[in-house]
């Protein structure tokens, strides 16, 4: 993905509003965790990085420094999202880094796990697949949500004359292949199955706690690297529903 956010993108939406807030995002260095930095350091957000890659890490610095400047207030984590102490060791460090505030999490690191069919898909990348973008990401949630949740200034469970006032917000990444089941990437379509429930889950427990929970559901970026890698990796994989021709299974994605 190219980084090349533009102001014109969102031209009517205050770019303001993020300035100052603090907010962690997970999968730092990769593709959509880099764009997300790129994003709101642009805007004046505080912006704590983590990926357990560290050297991808420190390319979305320096491409947020080249990019923003001296005025870009980021700072790189790497973190294992799958290792809770070193996730819990990591959000305090963050809270403590910035003031004792975090106000936003994109929960957003992910591995998408072998494209086997089912009958060929190992057990154990099962349990990797669930480990990081299920377990992972709800110790994330977790770990944060209880410092947002502290964070509160009034102690009335987040509940003002009756209404409920929602100043945190976390945005889970899932992904299409929930809801379409793609073929041959069951744990990937199973994980992120399981974080839309964990986001309607944590959004009702969460929202006396001022916090708000959603999900987004990307589809297959493209043109670009990650199209092309992808539908190479769909065309090897043997399962029928693909062309074993990586062109023909992009042209049949776009229904060419
Ligand atoms: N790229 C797409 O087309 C697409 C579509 C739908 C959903 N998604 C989802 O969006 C998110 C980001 O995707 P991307 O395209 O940027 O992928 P990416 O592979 O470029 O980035 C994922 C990042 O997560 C990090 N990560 C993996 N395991 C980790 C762990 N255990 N601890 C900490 N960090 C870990 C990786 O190091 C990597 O930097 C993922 O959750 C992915 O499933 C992507």
């Amino acid at each position: 993905m190219m980084s090349n956010d533009t102001k014109t993108t969102d031209a009517n939406i205050s770019d303001d509003r993020f300035r100052g807030k603090t907010i962690i995002i997970t999968g730092a260095g990769g593709n959509f965790g880099r764009c997300g930095c790129l994003y709101f350091a642009r805007r004046g957000a505080n912006v704590a990085a983590m990926d357990n890659n560290e050297s991808a890490l420190n390319e979305t610095l320096l491409e947020v420094a080249d990019a923003v400047g001296s005025d870009a207030n980021i700072r790189a984590y790497p973190c294992d999202v799958t290792d809770p102490a070193s996730v819990e060791g990591t959000v305090e460090t963050i809270y403590v880094d910035f003031g004792r505030r975090i106000d936003m999490l994109w929960n957003n690191a992910g591995y998408q796990g072998q494209i086997r069919p089912t009958l060929e898909y190992d057990p154990s990348d099962f349990a990797r697949v669930m480990n990081i973008n299920v377990t992972g990401m709800f110790v994330v949630l977790q770990s944060v949500a209880r410092r947002m949740a502290s964070q509160r200034d009034d102690k009335s469970g987040g509940v003002r004359n009756g209404c409920v006032s929602h100043p945190f917000s976390i945005v889970n990444t899932a992904s299409v292949a929930a809801l379409r089941g793609t073929p041959a990437m069951v744990a990937y379509a199973s994980s992120k199955a399981a974080i839309l429930a964990m986001t309607v889950s944590t959004a009702k427990d969460l929202a006396p706690h001022g916090i708000r929970v959603n999900a987004i559901s990307p589809a297959l970026i493209g043109p670009g690297v990650l199209w092309t890698r992808q539908n190479e990796l769909h065309a090897s994989s043997g399962s029928p529903y693909f062309s074993s021709d990586p062109e023909q299974v992009a042209k049949d994605k776009i229904g060419g």
